[in-house]
């Protein structure tokens, strides 16, 4: 049996000059993921469902399990003191710390606190999704908008944590995808998916088929030819679709599949978020040899401009994902 906590620390091994910083962030998440993990079981028992009676700056009414998850990831970030900031779904701006050791942080990181907010109260599987840059701005200085604003191909750590019949974080540093299964009893992640791979096809695809009228043609098109009796290529598909993000791409990473969010006709610009949803699932797909597209361009090629930028997305198989982008590229 090998622990996260272990993992960690041999993969820093590999690198003599590292500082040991970013282990100690990885930590960091590792905690307030227990943390959050030991009140998502509560659900149901005491009184963490249903509205906290606000909105993000999404013009989403927040969960109470949003703003307690969105506390406790900044909180165990901002003790542990190696990130200058953070960026979260639910906070309209970023937030500097202004600690010493943590102005000294190398490190910035963008989040969704909970993904999936809306099977909160229904007993189906929430995440956390990270997403881990260096800092530009000079060390010692408060952290900038610009430290922010940087495109996904620079992640230097992205993955999740899944809430679900098991809890596991998923994380990749540019090296591989590592699943670690939470052991309850003695509240440690335990390596159980080293080296994950998504199949290059799969038979599974995710969409809110439910938005289908406004969907582009080429989508709708697509989703025609996932339907098809082809049994030669495995078709018809399995239609799967849980609505949170990290849940139905877990999915798809141990099976293959697609997912999708594209634009329509009430969200042009997609749902998903670029910084904390898009960029860091792309990440882990490329890592497990997937692929993550806006329907033409390479996801974490994108240059964000805005904190709360969303984008139509495509992530999953790779042969999948560029059927997708075909039947897009032949209906412009
Ligand atoms: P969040 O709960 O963090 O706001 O994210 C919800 C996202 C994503 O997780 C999910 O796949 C998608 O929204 C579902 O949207 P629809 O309900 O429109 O299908
Ligand atoms: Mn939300
Ligand atoms: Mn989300
Ligand atoms: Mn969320």
């Amino acid at each position: 049996m090998k622990t996260l906590g272990e993992f960690i620390v041999e993969k820093q091994l590999d690198f003599p000059d590292a500082s040991g910083s970013l282990s100690a962030l990885l930590g960091a998440i590792r905690l307030a993921a227990k943390v959050v993990n030991r009140e998502i079981n509560k659900a149901g028992l005491v009184d963490i469902i249903g509205s906290a009676g606000g909105e993000n700056v999404q013009g989403e009414d927040q969960q109470k399990l949003d703003v307690y998850a969105n506390e406790k990831f900044k909180a165990a970030m901002e003790a542990r003191g190696e990130v200058c900031g953070v960026a979260s779904e639910e906070e309209e701006e970023f937030i500097a710390f202004q600690g010493t050791k943590s102005k000294n942080g190398k490190y910035i990181m963008l989040m969704d606190p909970l993904d999936g907010s809306s099977n909160i109260d229904v007993n189906v599987s929430v995440g956390t999704i990270f997403s881990i840059y260096k800092r530009i701005s000079p060390i010692g200085s408060e952290v900038t908008l610009e430290d922010f604003l940087q495109p996904g191909y620079k992640q230097i750590a992205a993955g999740y944590v899944i809430y679900g019949s098991s809890t596991m974080l998923v994380y990749t540093t540019g090296n591989g995808v590592h699943g670690f299964t939470l052991d309850p009893s003695i509240g440690v992640f335990c390596l159980s998916h080293q080296d994950l791979k998504m199949p290059t096809q799969g038979k599974i695809y995710s969409i809110n088929e439910g938005n289908y009228i406004k969907f582009p043609l080429g989508v709708k098109r697509y989703l025609k030819y996932c339907q098809e009796q082809v049994p030669e290529e495995n078709r018809p598909y399995t239609s799967r679709y849980i609505g949170s993000l990290v849940s139905d791409f877990h999915r798809n990473l141990l099976k293959g599949g697609i997912y999708m969010y594209p634009t329509t006709a009430s969200a042009p610009e997609g749902k998903l978020r670029l910084l904390y949803e898009c960029n860091p699932i792309a990440f882990l797909a490329e890592q497990a040899g997937g692929k993550a597209s806006d329907g033409e361009r390479r996801i974490m090629d994108i240059e964000p401009t805005e904190l709360h930028q969303r984008s139509p997305y495509f992530v999953g198989s790779t042969e999948m994902v560029e059927k997708v982008e075909q039947f897009l590229s032949e209906c412009d």
